[in-house]
């Protein structure tokens, strides 16, 4: 990004893609956003120890909709924060279902590593509907000690794992063992895994073409861009306030808002600088994307959207092993009727015919420079109290 085009932002939007921050100036994230990074140290209660690599999982937005109960000892029940959905963008909350997957298994992995068995009960009190989530619970957990019990190779990579927003190196693809990891990592849960490689120049943009149409149909339908301003969290006090959501970082973004010039309250119009300058800054990235992954599902049901969200975690971890980056694209997954044109033609390309399969994750893959892990925030927050 250059200084001069943040400039011409003033009034007529944000650039929300842009959290990279300038060549040569890495962003550092406040300190005490990014301590849960550090794991549970010498923590001795068990449930806490697994908690704390449980809450470093992926979530869509970054909205960390986790809630735990304690208070029954050896038990942990999971609830979902019903104040941290995505209505507009996931509609059916299937996404929010699959980032407490992601948090389930990494419960699950931290578990083994300490010789306990993770006993999950999904959905004690019954399962969601179709629609809509409720205050039932998502699941009861209780640690049992096993001697069966087997660690996982993945466990070493929780503390490692990154979305990572950047441009990805085009001509360095994603090495054959790499896609082999992810896909035998995706075994325990019944997803299938798909990829396409460097090898694949005509496929990779078909899926380009998907990605970026989705992208713009998010960022020109007013309540859907304004669901991910609403969670955008700009400069370091913001990040260190809410330590959630979207992270923009950007100096001279950080600037303009400080001194009232950034206007998150309205959506931009279709042809400001504000979209059209994101919809380049994507286009940009897709086009220096060597792989795109997907997980299909066959049914759609709430356990089925757990299990996809386990198995995208063991995904990224696999290719966090390599080196390999991601970034989920979600926006042609999306269930909300502007994006039914994007949906349809993900599932055609992806061999996954509706309504019996479904696409549950979709995402950008390759080696690309390092970033900081995203906020967190923290064990104690995610605790119910009575
Ligand atoms: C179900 C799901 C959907 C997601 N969709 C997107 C997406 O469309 N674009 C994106 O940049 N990140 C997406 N993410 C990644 C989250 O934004 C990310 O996990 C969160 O910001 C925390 O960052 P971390 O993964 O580096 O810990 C998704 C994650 C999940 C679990």
């Amino acid at each position: 990004m250059q200084r001069r085009q943040f400039i011409r932002i003033a009034g007529g939007g944000v650039i929300f893609a842009a959290t990279a921050a300038l060549p040569g100036c890495a962003y550092v994230p406040p300190p005490e956003a990014i301590a849960p990074w550090r794991g549970p140290g010498d923590e001795s209660d068990l449930r806490r120890w697994v908690l704390s690599y449980a809450i470093l999982a992926p979530h869509s937005h970054n909205l960390q909709s986790w809630l735990v109960d304690l208070s029954h000892p050896d038990e942990i029940i999971l609830r979902c924060d019903r104040r941290r959905l995505l209505p507009e963008t996931d509609p059916f909350s299937r996404q929010i279902m699959m980032s407490h997957g992601t948090f389930l298994e990494l419960l699950d992995l931290a578990a083994r590593e300490r010789g306990l068995r993770a006993q999950i009960t999904l959905f004690p009190e019954g399962e969601y509907d179709a629609q809509e989530i409720d205050d039932r619970p998502v699941a009861h957990i209780r640690l049992v000690p096993d001697a069966a019990v087997r660690r996982d190779p993945l466990f070493a990579d929780i503390l490692n794992r990154r979305t990572n927003r950047s441009l990805y190196e085009l001509q360095r693809p994603v090495p054959d063992a790499a896609w082999q990891a992810m896909a035998a990592a995706v075994a325990p849960h019944p997803l299938r895994f798909g990829f396409v490689g460097a090898d694949r120049a005509d496929l990779l943009q078909q899926h380009r073409r998907i990605a970026a149409e989705a992208w713009r149909i998010e960022l020109v339908t007013p309540r859907t861009i304004m669901e991910s301003y609403r969670v955008l969290r700009v400069g370091a006090d913001e990040i260190a306030r809410h330590r959630d959501g979207l992270a923009l970082t950007d100096p001279l973004v950080v600037l303009l808002n400080y001194v009232g010039l950034l206007d998150l309250s309205k959506a931009p119009a279709p042809d400001s600088y504000a979209t059209t300058s994101q919809l380049k800054d994507f286009g940009e990235k897709l086009d220096s994307t060597p792989g795109f992954l997907w997980l299909v599902s066959e049914g759609n049901g709430r356990r089925v959207q757990i299990d996809a969200g386990r198995a995208y975690v063991r995904v990224q971890l696999a290719a966090t092993s390599y080196s390999v980056a991601m970034q989920p694209i979600s926006q042609a997954l999306q269930e909300y009727p502007e994006q039914a044109g994007p949906y349809a033609e993900i599932h055609r390309l992806l061999g996954a015919p509706q309504p019996a399969h479904t696409v549950q994750m979709w995402a950008r893959v390759g080696y690309a420079p390092a970033v900081p892990p995203a906020p967190r925030r923290g064990l104690d927050a995610h605790i119910l109290r009575a």
